[in-house]
């Protein structure tokens, strides 16, 4: 397994273009599935899971070519609508799948996603939901199977704003018969990309990126010329905070500030300086940043994917900080591995109290999950000394060749090949 060493204490500084949204490309890839056609997709990341989403289409039946960042999906000889365990238990973001399966074929043999490190993450509300569109499912040895003649227009309500799970439905309900409409629905820009492919092959859906939305089904979607996902707005966030946190200097290319409002909002208060250019965003870090609280929320709040990093910049802050996690159950994996750098964090339930120290120290660490990783590369770019992060197979799932990027901003890092 590669490890990463880094030898902290150097200010960022330097250009970085963000790359496609990993949590836009996904969805949108398994919606290729719906439509018989050749999809052209532009900005897809090189992320592991990426390369998941795609062999597990390709297993299906999908034909695959990939030109740069462009991906040529041929979804006109799909065959099999099998999503095996061996595939979904490395991403669970498999289940998105499920969906496009049932409007399209009227059947799907999906795997349970499993657990993950951060949460038990059941996918009770995908499935309820599918089942008031006519869904027949059944749960046998771990996986989903699904089947219906022809999916129907129904109210479907979630008792949490789930992302995918609104994803899936929005799918399904894009070839059922009749008009759906999902409450309660998540808002993140990565729903709405997904819209936008699906209204560009010929959905009918409004209120994307609301708690309403509405699907009038259609017979058929046919892919557009070309499509390009949005850029990924927790790479670009991650990008802020290490600026932030290093006292660096950095000017973020191809970065949508609307998306990440409640960031940038916390950042100022931690005396992060924010200049627009004509280039790009420029982010310049204070010294030493204020210690600010934040609370993890659904879209439009703090999201969730930004809270190990954010708190990697705040062990270092003047004063001390409260984080609520509100989203998952078990997204503190990364505050053991800081305290091994000599961090100050104190755990009750979903609350973390920390307590700023002068300095970090470098330490050898282990990465447990993907956002968790990147809280420990912020860590070891601010430490004193020399830190080694094991398993950062982890980091490679969300984040494109981030060491590069960092080495290019001044970081002295190194990837140990195992
Ligand atoms: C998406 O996961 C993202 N993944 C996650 O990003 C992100 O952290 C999460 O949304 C929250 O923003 C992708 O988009 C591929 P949820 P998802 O369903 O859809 C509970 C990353 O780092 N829930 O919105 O799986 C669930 O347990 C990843 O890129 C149910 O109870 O998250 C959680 O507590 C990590 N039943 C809450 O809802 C369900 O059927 C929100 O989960 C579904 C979810």
């Amino acid at each position: 397994m590669d490890k990463l060493l880094i030898f902290g204490g150097r200010p960022l500084k330097g250009t970085v273009t963000i790359g496609g949204a990993k949590n836009a490309a996904l969805p949108i890839m398994a919606s290729t599935l719906l439509s018989s056609g050749i999809h052209h997709l532009k900005r897809i990341p090189r992320l592991r899971d990426v390369f998941t989403m795609a062999e597990l289409l390709k297993r299906m039946g999908a034909e695959i070519t990939i030109e740069n960042d462009t991906y040529k999906i041929n979804t006109k000889s799909i065959f099999n609508f099998e999503a095996s365990y061996d595939l979904v238990r490395t991403m669970r973001a498999s289940i998105l799948v499920l969906g496009p399966l049932l409007a399209r074929f009227g059947k799907a043999k999906v795997s349970l996603p499993g657990g993950c490190a951060i949460g038990e993450r059941p996918v009770n509300l995908h499935i309820v939901g599918l089942e008031k569109m006519g869904a027949k499912i059944d749960l046998q040895e771990g996986y989903i199977f699904a089947k219906a003649n022809r999916l129907r227009g129904t109210k479907v309500y979630f008792d949490i704003p789930t992302v995918t799970g609104t994803e899936n439905i929005m799918m399904a309900a894009s070839l059922a018969k009749g008009t759906t409409i999902i409450e309660n629905a998540a808002k993140e820009p990565e729903v709405v990309d997904l819209a936008n492919y699906l209204i560009s092959m010929g959905a009918k859906i409004n209120g994307a990126g609301t708690s309403i939305i509405e699907i009038e089904g259609v017979n058929e979607l046919i892919p557009p010329k070309t499509y390009e996902v949005i850029p990924d707005r927790i790479e670009a966030g991650t990008f802020m905070v290490i600026a932030g946190a290093s006292g660096g200097d950095i000017l973020i290319k191809d970065c949508r500030t609307e998306f990440l409002e409640a960031v940038i909002l916390k950042l100022k208060d931690a005396g992060v300086v924010f200049r627009e250019t004509r280039e790009g965003l420029r982010v310049i870090g204070p010294k030493k940043p204020n210690a600010v609280n934040i609370k993890t929320m659904p879209y439009p709040g703090f999201p969730t994917d930004m809270q190990a990093q954010f708190m990697a910049m705040m062990t270092i802050a003047n004063g001390t900080s409260i984080i609520k996690e509100t989203i998952f159950e078990n997204r503190f994996m990364h505050v053991a591995e800081l305290r091994r750098m000599g961090a100050d964090i104190s755990v009750e339930g979903n609350t973390a109290t920390v307590r700023g120290v002068k300095q970090l120290k470098g330490a050898p660490v282990m990465a447990t999950d993907l956002r968790a990783s990147a809280s420990l590369v912020i860590a070891g770019l601010i430490a004193e000394g020399k830190t080694i992060i094991d398993r950062i197979y982890h980091l490679d799932r969300g984040y494109e060749e981030l060491d590069k990027k960092l080495i290019s901003l001044g970081a002295k890092i190194e990837r140990l090949k195992k």
